[in-house]
C-alpha cells in the first residue's frame, strides 16, 4: 500500500496549516453541499482528519479511508471512523455513501504508480467512488489548478523535488475526465489557484 505520507505524518498538521486553511475548505464544502444529520460520508484520502473534524459535527457519520497508517493515527476525534485502504479498492459495498469528498487528495491517488499507469489508476478510483455512492449522491473534489502559478509550483515540488508521483488536473481537465461518466459536473473557483468540483451521480 502506498504510504508516502507515513514519512511526513508527524509534521503534516502544523505544515499544512501554513499553506492551507481547513476551516475555509469546510465552509466552501458547506456552501455547495447541504450537510445534514442523515448523511453517511466518506472522506477519501482524509489523512489526519483536518476536514473530517468539522464535517463530523454536521452529519451522521464520517469515515476516513487512507493508506497511511501514521496519518490515520493522528485522527484523535472518536466520532470519526478510520479505515486503511486506497481509492482504487474502496472496502465498502455498492451505494453505501450519500456524500464522498477528496480535499487535496485526488492528485495523490497516482502516488506509487508508474506514469504510464496514472490514467488507468485514476479511472479505477472514479469507478470505485461512483460504485460506493448512492444514486444522486455527490462527490466533491477540492484541488489545485496546475494552470495557475501556485498550482504549478506545487506540481513541480511534489514531482521533481519530493518525487511523490502526483497527477494534477486543471479545472477544465477534471471536468473533461468526469464527463466520460454518467454524472453531472459543476466547478467553482475557491481562489486564484484552487477549485472545487461537485460531481453528482445520475
Ligand atoms: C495532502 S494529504 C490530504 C489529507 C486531508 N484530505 C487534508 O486535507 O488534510 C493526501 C492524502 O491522500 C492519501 N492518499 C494517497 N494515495 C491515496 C490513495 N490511492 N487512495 C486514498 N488516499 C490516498 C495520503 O495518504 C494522504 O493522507
Amino acid at each position: 500500500m502506498n504510504c508516502k505520507f507515513d514519512k511526513i505524518a508527524e509534521y503534516y498538521n502544523p505544515l499544512i496549516k501554513i499553506f492551507a486553511n481547513p476551516k475555509k475548505h469546510y465552509k466552501k464544502i458547506r456552501d455547495v453541499f447541504e450537510l445534514n444529520k442523515n448523511l453517511l460520508v466518506l472522506d477519501l484520502g482524509g489523512g489526519t482528519g483536518l476536514i473530517a473534524d468539522y464535517i463530523s459535527k454536521d452529519v451522521k457519520k464520517v469515515i476516513i479511508l487512507d493508506p497511511s497508517e501514521r496519518m490515520l493515527k493522528k485522527v484523535k476525534n472518536n466520532k470519526i471512523q478510520k479505515a486503511r485502504g486506497i481509492a482504487q479498492k474502496i472496502p465498502f459495498k455498492n451505494k453505501t455513501f450519500d456524500f464522498v469528498y477528496c480535499v487535496d487528495s485526488f492528485h495523490h491517488f497516482t502516488n506509487g504508480y508508474k506514469k504510464q499507469e496514472y490514467s488507468q489508476a485514476i479511472n479505477i478510483c472514479i469507478e470505485e467512488i461512483l460504485r460506493v455512492l448512492k444514486r444522486d449522491g455527490v462527490l466533491l473534489i477540492i484541488e489545485f489548478d496546475n494552470t495557475k502559478f501556485f498550482g504549478k509550483l506545487l506540481e513541480i515540488f511534489e514531482n521533481y523535488i519530493i518525487y511523490f508521483g502526483s497527477k494534477f488536473y486543471s479545472k477544465n481537465e477534471l471536468k473533461l475526465l468526469f464527463e466520460e461518466y454518467d454524472v453531472k459536473v459543476e466547478t467553482f473557483d475557491i481562489n486564484n489557484f484552487s477549485y472545487l468540483a461537485r460531481i453528482t451521480k445520475k
